[in-house]
């Protein structure tokens, strides 16, 4: 079993590339089905779950193939309509599937997806919109059935979930009238994929914000295109700065799109600041707790940042809490910093956080991706050695962790441990 091994309490200095958000690629990937050439997305970062969605993509009949770091996706010859059960099941992504491949063969057949286990994760928004779009929507025996020609809709979501605003601007790109979002999550990468489409010739307005407009009937085209980068890899990676005391460069990062979790690392002593191609952050001292880190959609505080930030708050000086709004079922990685020193205890949705003054080295266990993140920056400003095994969750959001942080000075490996 593979696991990294880190012995912490170098500071961290200079600067690391970040790649494309995985979150940003999924999308667009699933909106190249709508294209009627072939699209190429550059700077692409090589994971499990990119590998995942290709492989669908080619058992619905695309060509897809890596060029170095860029993707090429021709969905010219796609012929099937049923999504392949194993792939999907092992991603929560492939629902982004679901728009697409109705708005293309009229009809789609769906396993319910799976993912990291963080909580019920349902998808009833996605399922919900897609009917008031046209769809017939029938459920059995863990299989979905969709039929039907869409049309627009004015769409009212409850919540502003990421994934269902993502499957309605794909549904309605190509669908019979215009649709309205309201409420839709005004995520980065929501806006990304706005970009994308309108590249192929959709027309999408108001991405990025609380209401979005999408002209319905475009024929879309194909296009090259450099997905956003990774806002949330760039985040783990300056946490690293106040956890060891160090200097990161995180080039290619976007402060605006990182505002909330910048304003806490200011909050906490750092200096941050927006420099040419990216965002350095420096530590001065022993970072300071913060009053409170509440995880809400964006532009609130990230929840997949939340986990990393409970790793540098338990090393702070005093006491901080953090409540999880977005998933339940999130905290495992506390009681894994517990054991490497930490102070935290759980009630429900909220940590308190008492920070200590030394973490120490130990055996430890991701049990899903952004918590494994948070372990591997608690052993970087741990003493002695960490084991972090189950390291496969790390992988799925990460692209060489190990290596990024060996790049800024760090004693960290990819090692083979007896499971
Ligand atoms: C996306 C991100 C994920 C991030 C999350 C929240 C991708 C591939 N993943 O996930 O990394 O953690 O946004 O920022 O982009 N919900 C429902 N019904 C639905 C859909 C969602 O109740 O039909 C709930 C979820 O259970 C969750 C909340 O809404 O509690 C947020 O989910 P959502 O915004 O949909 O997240 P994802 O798109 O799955």
């Amino acid at each position: 079993m593979e696991a990294f091994s880190i012995r912490g309490g170098t500071p961290l200095a200079g600067q690391c590339q970040i790649q494309g958000a995985k979150n940003a690629v999924l999308p667009l990937l699933a909106a190249g089905l709508l294209c009627d050439g072939g699209i190429r997305l550059d700077n692409c970062p090589r994971l499990k779950d990119i590998d995942n969605m290709l492989r669908i993509l080619q058992a619905l009949g695309c060509k897809a193939r890596w060029d170095n770091s860029a993707i090429e996706l021709d969905a010219g010859g796609a012929s099937s309509y049923r999504m392949p059960r194993e792939l999907s099941k092992q991603m929560r992504s492939s629902i982004f599937m679901l728009g697409p491949v109705l708005a293309r063969f009229g009809q789609a057949e769906f396993t319910y997806p799976g993912g990291c286990e963080i909580g019920l994760r349902p998808i009833d928004l996605h399922l919900s919109s897609l009917r008031a779009m046209g769809a017939e929507i029938r459920e059995d025996h863990g299989l979905i059935h969709c039929k039907g020609r869409l049309h627009g809709a004015q769409i009212h979501l409850d919540y502003p979930s990421v994934g269902a605003t993502e499957n309605i601007l794909m549904a309605a790109v190509t669908a019979q009238g215009d649709t309205v979002v309201h409420n839709a999550a005004r995520e980065p990468e929501v806006r990304d994929l706005a970009r994308f489409l309108n590249a192929c010739g959709a027309r999408v307005r108001g991405a990025g914000g609380g209401t979005i407009h999408i002209g319905g009937g475009a024929q879309l085209h194909g296009c090259a295109y450099t997905p956003l980068n990774d806002r949330i890899v760039a985040g783990t990676i300056l946490l690293a700065a106040p956890m060891t005391g160090g200097d990161i460069f995180a080039k290619g990062a976007r402060a605006e799109d990182m505002q909330a979790v910048l304003s806490k690392l200011r909050q906490m002593g750092c200096l941050v600041s927006q420099e040419k191609g990216g965002v350095r952050v420096r530590a001065v001292g022993r970072p300071r707790a913060v009053r409170r880190v509440e995880t809400n959609p964006h532009p609130s505080f990230p929840t997949d940042m939340q986990a990393q930030m409970m790793a540098l708050l338990a090393k702070a000086n005093g006491t901080s809490v953090v409540v999880e709004n977005v998933f339940e079922n999130r905290f495992a990685h506390a009681g894994e910093l517990n054991r490497m020193g930490a102070d935290i205890e759980i009630s429900g949705r909220t940590a308190i956080v008492r920070g200590v003054e030394t973490l120490f080295g130990q055996r430890v266990a991701s049990r899903d991706l952004r918590g494994g993140a948070a372990l591997v920056l608690a052993g970087l400003g741990a003493q002695g050695e960490t084991i972090v095994d189950h390291i496969a969750y790390i992988d799925r959001g990460y692209e060489r962790l190990e290596a990024m942080f060996a790049g800024l000075g760090a004693d960290m490996q990819r090692v083979e441990t007896e499971a």
